[in-house]
């Protein structure tokens, strides 16, 4: 009997001390201790140990599972204390390692102009109106001083939605909602996406146009000149100023083209100034006495200034984008390098 559990203890140490892992060292645990193991079935057959014998037997089986026990527990302890070093192991982390970058976001190039144009005039106390994208004939051409017919109509070919109904082909739409719907003095800003069927380097069936209005007592090209003065100054630099042609829109009269000094030669003219020293701008005129009638002002009393600007001609003047589609495509590469 001696014997007998001499081997099996020799047998459980060996198993305990190959045990690799904590769940290993379990299923050892319950083949050797428990209610099915060997040592349960010794102590199971102690009947059959004649009755002097069975102290002393007792005491066998009992050294047994105390070596064994305590092995376990060394066993145990070893494994537990590998599985935390492994574990420390794996979380350690490198300090000196270079940090992982992260992209940041920025806003898209048109949304960084718009906002600029909305801070210029906003703060000359322009107030912002939103107009919609589809409008009537009448608030897109007619009221503008443009009826059927009228041979300015061809400078816009027209997205018609209905003979009623169009996209927008300007802004201009929104001067006559708020001439009707407001009383002099007048000072808006009207940004918003425009339409035409348009489509090269430089123009896009889908653009936006800035509006700018202003109706009041005596207000005539000078203070046009003054504001539009200010707005270069802000976009293109403090040493740029502006220049007056004269043009054509049916709802100003008179009607001028507005140029820039060219901010990258200073005026010697260049590349982008096609060696004229000048960058055309934007459009603009003392309003039409034809539409501010037509909206119900006195205009013996009053007279006003529009202007539209072109906002993604103003983004690719301002970052040298030479293909408006640049604009429209969310190339990274591009957008990445502009960042205001
Ligand atoms: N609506 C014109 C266009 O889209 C731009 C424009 C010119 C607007 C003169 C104005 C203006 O308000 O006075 O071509």
């Amino acid at each position: 009997m001696k014997e007998k559990l001499q081997k099996i203890r020799e047998n459980a140490i060996a198993q305990i001390e190959s045990s690799d892992g904590l769940a290993k060292l379990n299923e050892v645990r319950t083949t050797i201790l428990g209610k099915k193991g060997e040592l349960t079935a010794v102590l199971k057959g102690m009947k059959e140990v004649a009755p002097e014998d069975r102290p002393k037997v007792g005491q066998w089986v009992n050294e047994t599972r105390e070596a064994i026990e305590n092995c376990l527990e060394e066993k145990k302890t070893k494994l537990e204390a590998e599985a935390l070093r492994l574990k420390y192991e794996s979380e350690k982390i490198d300090v000196t390692m270079p940090a992982e970058k992260h992209l940041t976001g920025n806003l898209h190039p048109m949304t960084q102009v718009k906002n600029q144009l909305v801070d210029i005039f906003g703060s000359m106390g322009f107030e912002v109106y939103e107009g919609t994208e589809i409008e009537t004939d009448h608030y897109n051409f007619t009221a503008l001083n443009t009826p059927q017919d009228h041979p300015a109509r061809d400078m816009q070919d027209t997205f018609y939605l209905s003979p009623e109904y169009l996209l927008r082909t300007q802004t201009s739409a929104g001067q006559i909602h708020v001439m009707e719907n407001k009383k002099p003095p007048i000072k808006i800003i009207s940004p918003g996406k425009v339409f035409r069927s348009d489509d090269d380097a430089t123009h896009s069936p889908m653009f936006s146009q800035m509006e700018g209005l202003v109706v009041d007592k005596g207000i005539n090209l000078c203070d046009l000149k003054g504001i539009l003065d200010v707005f270069v100054k802000k976009i293109f630099g403090e040493n740029t100023v502006t220049r007056l042609r004269p043009s054509y829109f049916p709802f100003t009269e008179p009607s001028v083209e507005v140029d820039v000094s060219c901010f990258q030669c200073g005026g010697k003219g260049c590349k982008l100034c096609k060696g004229t020293g000048w960058i055309e701008v934007l459009g603009a005129g003392i309003v039409n006495t034809k539409v501010l009638e037509g909206c119900g002002i006195d205009t013996n009393e009053y007279s006003g200034f529009a202007f539209g600007i072109g906002i993604e001609r103003i983004a690719m003047l301002k970052y040298g984008i030479n293909n408006i589609k640049l604009l429209f495509e969310s190339d990274l590469r591009v957008l990445e390098q502009i960042d205001d």
